[in-house]
């Protein structure tokens, strides 16, 4: 026999050796729920170690985040009300504008504040744009009030937006009104290929969604390919600074596909529903918790993601640094 891999098995040296892949704590970009008048943390049911934080809460996870050494954060707000236009999306004083400032102010430029560039938590139908008449989302009526809403995001500090309405030409509306409006060093994390899933299914407790239905008109059919890479092209044409693919572990060979093709930073989002399943089985004794986040982690990284933004952030990061 020629051949004998299992040399290369052999002991833990040999395998740390030839391992391909790396993790590190700057890999890792931690979610965080920053919920309008909330007095005390509260839990999120299907999330598992995951909390909305209070205005005041939400900066101590930024201390962790720094001290653990992850350098990105993604910031959701949750709003009291919400209207059919998410209004409070576009208020300087609203939530999310607020939540990116009181964070800018913390922590500098120690971390990389991301704000969600969406409506869906403002909007009392939980889609992610305005309805025409038809009752369908406007595609560009939305796209004006992204510019708007980017915009506010932008003079409240955020380094990026995440673009994750899937609304058509929104990166490139997005840049042209931060470049027209002085922001041209506000960058855009753009969910390029974001699929219609179910994995988000917790998610949605986590900012109170009032959706009903779905999002299929604007999010990805699962059962395609071809459209991501489509996706991702037309976002790196309209200056995407990163691309996204949502969720990562059933869509690990678009990340690979992803990685293949894109010329900015790869990114992929482990989502509420992913966290859910290990940690639900994990807790039932089922499977081991700690060696399947692992697995998942270095996954990711292996389909070609350099970031996963990953509600286990934080923790990793420490387990990582430690
Ligand atoms: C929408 C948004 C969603 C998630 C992140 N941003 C939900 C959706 O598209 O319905 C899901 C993240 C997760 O499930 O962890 N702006």
């Amino acid at each position: 026999m020629i051949h004998r891999p299992r040399r290369l098995r052999a002991t833990a040296a040999i395998r740390e050796l030839v391992a391909e892949v790396s993790l590190t704590p700057a890999n890792l970009m931690q979610p965080i729920f920053v919920r309008e008048g909330l007095s005390a943390p509260r839990e999120i049911m299907g999330m598992p170690g995951v909390l909305q934080h209070t205005e005041t809460s939400f900066l101590t996870e930024l201390d962790r985040a720094l001290s653990a050494g992850v350098v990105s954060v993604m910031l959701f707000a949750i709003p009291e009300s919400r209207d059919p236009e998410g209004s409070a999306a576009l208020d300087p004083n609203g939530i999310l504008n607020r939540a990116v400032r009181a964070a800018r102010a913390h922590v500098s430029d120690h971390l990389v504040i991301v704000a969600d560039l969406c409506l869906d938590e403002f909007t009392s139908h939980g889609h992610c744009g305005v309805l025409g008449a038809s009752g369908a989302v406007d595609n560009d009526g939305t796209l004006e009030a992204y510019g708007l809403m980017a915009l506010e995001l932008a003079r409240a500090g955020a380094d990026l937006l995440g673009a994750s309405g899937m609304m058509d030409g929104q990166v490139g509306h997005v840049r042209k009104v931060l470049d027209q409006n002085g922001f041209d060093g506000t960058g855009i994390l753009a969910y390029a290929a974001k699929y219609a899933s179910t994995f988000y299914g917790p998610f949605r407790n986590a900012v109170e969604s009032e959706l009903t239905g779905n999002r299929k008109t604007y999010q990805q059919d699962y059962r395609n390919r071809t459209e991501s890479i489509r996706g991702i092209s037309l976002d790196l044409e309209q200056g995407a600074d990163i691309v996204m693919v949502k969720p990562a572990l059933c869509y690990l060979d678009i990340v690979s596909a992803a990685a293949g093709i894109s010329s900015v930073p790869v990114a992929a989002y482990l989502v509420s529903g992913e966290l859910a399943m290990i940690e639900s089985a994990a807790a039932n004794g089922f499977i081991d918790r700690d060696g399947a986040i692992w697995e998942a982690l270095y996954s990711v990284r292996r389909a070609g993601a350099q970031i996963i933004c990953t509600y286990w952030a934080i923790e990793f990061a420490q387990k990582l640094k430690g």
